[in-house]
C-alpha cells in the first residue's frame, strides 16, 4: 500500500513525463498550488534546464519555485503557455473540479485560462461521481461577505467564512457546504454573477484536459 503522499508523488512524476516533451528553452510552465503541486514544483526544479520560466498561481508556489532556482515571470508578460499543472480538491469523470482548498482559486483559474492544456494531478481519492462533498470555496470582496453568503443560502448552501485567512489578492474566502451540484457549469455561471464574488472554485466552464490520478489498485491512470 502506498501512502497518500507517495500517490501524490506518483501523479506529479507522471505529469512531469507528460510535460517534458512540451518544453523547450523558451517554454513557460503554469504552476498550481497545494501539496501535490509542490511535488510537481520539486520535479520542475530537477528539470530546470529544460524550460525558460514558470508562472505561479500563488505567492507560496512562487516562493518555492524561486527557492529552487526557477525564474518566475508575471503572467502579463506571457502570450503562450503550453501547460498548467495543478491539483484539485474534487474531480469528476467530466474533469470538472472543485479547487481552492488552499485559497488560491482566483489566480489558479486565471493562469489555467491562459494555458493550452490543464493537467490535473491528484491521488485517486479526489475522484467523485458528483462534485460538492468538498465545500465550495468562493473568493469574495470583504464588504460583500454577508450579501454573498445570503445569496448562497438562497442557492441551498451553508456558507462558512474561512476565519483568519486573507487571499493573495487581499480578499476573504467563504466555504460553501452542502451544495447540491447537478450542473456544475450552470452553478459556476450563477455564482460568478453574484456581486462581490471574485471567483468561485468550480472549474467546469473550463475543465481539466487531462487528469492523472494515482491509486493503489490501478497505478496512475489517465482520464
Ligand atoms: C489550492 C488548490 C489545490 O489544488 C487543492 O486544494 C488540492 O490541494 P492538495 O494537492 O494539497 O490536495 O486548489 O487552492
Amino acid at each position: 500500500m502506498f501512502s497518500q503522499q507517495e500517490l501524490k508523488q506518483q501523479a506529479a512524476d507522471a505529469a512531469m513525463a507528460l510535460v517534458l516533451p512540451m518544453l523547450d528553452s523558451q517554454a513557460i510552465v503554469g504552476v498550481g498550488t497545494g501539496s501535490t503541486a509542490d511535488l510537481f514544483i520539486d520535479s520542475l526544479i530537477r528539470h530546470a534546464d529544460r524550460f525558460y520560466a514558470a508562472v505561479a498561481s500563488s505567492e507560496r508556489s512562487a516562493q518555492r519555485l524561486i527557492a529552487g532556482g526557477i525564474r518566475v515571470v508575471d503572467l502579463n508578460a506571457v502570450t503562450f503557455m503550453p501547460v498548467y499543472v495543478d491539483g484539485a480538491d474534487e474531480i469528476n469523470l467530466q474533469l470538472e473540479m472543485i479547487k481552492g482548498g488552499g485559497g488560491a482559486l482566483t489566480r489558479e483559474k486565471i493562469v489555467a485560462s491562459v494555458a493550452e492544456k490543464f493537467i490535473c494531478i491528484a491521488d485517486g481519492s479526489k475522484l467523485v461521481n458528483q462534485l460538492g462533498s468538498f465545500p465550495l470555496p468562493l473568493e469574495v470582496i470583504p464588504m460583500a461577505r454577508e450579501s454573498v453568503a445570503r445569496a448562497l443560502i438562497a442557492l441551498g448552501g451553508r456558507p462558512i467564512p474561512r476565519t483568519g485567512f486573507v487571499t493573495d489578492n487581499g480578499n476573504e474566502i467563504l466555504d460553501i457546504h452542502e451544495l447540491t451540484i447537478v450542473d456544475a457549469k450552470a452553478l459556476e455561471t450563477a455564482i460568478n454573477n453574484i456581486p462581490g464574488v471574485v471567483c468561485n472554485g468550480l472549474f467546469a466552464l473550463k475543465a481539466a484536459d487531462v487528469a492523472l490520478l494515482a491509486t493503489n489498485d490501478k497505478g496512475v491512470y489517465r482520464i
